[in-house]
């Protein structure tokens, strides 16, 4: 990815954090959301490229905007985009750390079309890439990654979403020793923190929602770290199981393992990430005598890099990023 387009990317996910969080602590999730993908869309429709929505805010007949297959852009070369505007709704209705405005971006075809449905993910850092695996028992996973990290087993620290459903998870995670960083939401946060070592968090284990899982495989790839993940169906509203939609849309062996080179077929991938509430990786969007300033992580192929950026939007009269 053009470092030029990467810029003009990480001023999406900052418009997007920024409309968010004027929502931060204020209990209306659904109004937060809303904001973001405005923001967010309308951020991308200033880009010259013809940019594809693979991951986004759901199918055209349930989302307005950012709904998945709409194009974006002011024309140009051809890109696949993962967007999730504000991961974490709840986090910031509730002011909790660690809501972010996401993207990721990659050539045409590149992103897979994932379905509206969960994913058992686990991810970890590049250190571990090869070492874990997401059929294996999750007290497999968390030796390999205290092996690949040399560290001993109880300094070890797995994310894992706080659900009913993770219960037998948790359990075997600590039977091994291991601490855990249990997360209320923002599973992608959980992913991608794995290869931020400041975060402490060295390997994410557990199922959310399988389009975040796009979204954080394209990070990890982007930098050489590790993902792996596996459907999941449960019901609709309906009460049909999601697998019959997916069959319909999604074209991969629903039951196999779904390697990151499934997930984000490139090489050349980047993610974007703005923080809208604090967290341990990024702190949040903060106003400050007229100036607004946000925290992104920028993780590029270009050259597998992890980047913090510090922008000072300062009234009207610029934007100054550190
Ligand atoms: P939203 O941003 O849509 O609220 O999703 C938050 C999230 O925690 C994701 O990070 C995660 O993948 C998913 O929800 C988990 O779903 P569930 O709450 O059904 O366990």
């Amino acid at each position: 990815m053009q470092t030029s387009l990467i810029m003009q990317v990480l001023g999406v996910a900052e418009s997007a954090a920024i409309a968010a969080a004027a929502y931060n602590g204020r209990g209306d999730k659904h109004a937060a959301d809303q904001a973001a993908t405005e923001a967010m869309r309308q951020a991308l429709n200033d880009i010259d490229f013809s940019g594809r929505v693979v991951i986004g805010e759901g199918e055209r007949d349930e989302a307005p905007m950012l709904f998945i297959g709409e194009e974006v852009g002011r024309g140009g070369v051809d890109i696949d985009i993962a967007v999730d505007p504000l991961e974490g709704t709840n986090l910031c209705a509730y002011n909790r750390p660690n809501a972010l405005a996401t993207i990721a971006i990659a050539p045409k075809g590149s992103l897979l079309f994932a379905p509206d449905t969960y994913m058992l993910k686990v991810a970890a850092g590049p250190q571990s890439v090869g070492h874990v695996h997401i059929d294996a028992p999750p007290a497999q996973n968390v030796r390999a990654v205290a092996d690949a990290l040399g560290k001993p087993i109880p300094e070890v620290n797995v994310c894992i979403l706080l659900r009913d459903r993770h219960r037998e998870l948790i359990a075997a995670v600590r039977e091994t020793g291991a601490r855990i960083r249990l997360i209320d939401d923002g599973d992608v946060f959980g992913a991608i923190a794995t290869a931020v070592p400041e975060t402490g968090i060295d390997l994410y284990l557990g199922s959310g929602g399988a389009p975040e899982g796009v979204l954080a495989a394209a990070g990890l790839k982007a930098i050489g770290g590790a993902f792996m993940g596996r459907l999941a169906f449960d019901l609709d509203p309906h009460g049909v199981e999601k697998r019959e939609r997916a069959e319909q849309t999604a074209a991969i062996d629903l039951d196999a393992p779904l390697t990151i080179d499934t997930l984000v077929s490139s090489d050349d991938a980047a993610f974007i990430a703005c923080g809208v509430t604090d967290g341990e990786m990024l702190s949040g969007v903060s106003h400050v005598g007229g100036s607004t300033t946000t925290h992104s992580i920028i993780m590029s192929s270009a050259d597998k890099t992890v980047r913090f950026v510090k922008t000072i939007r300062r009234g009207k009269t610029g934007t100054i990023r550190f």
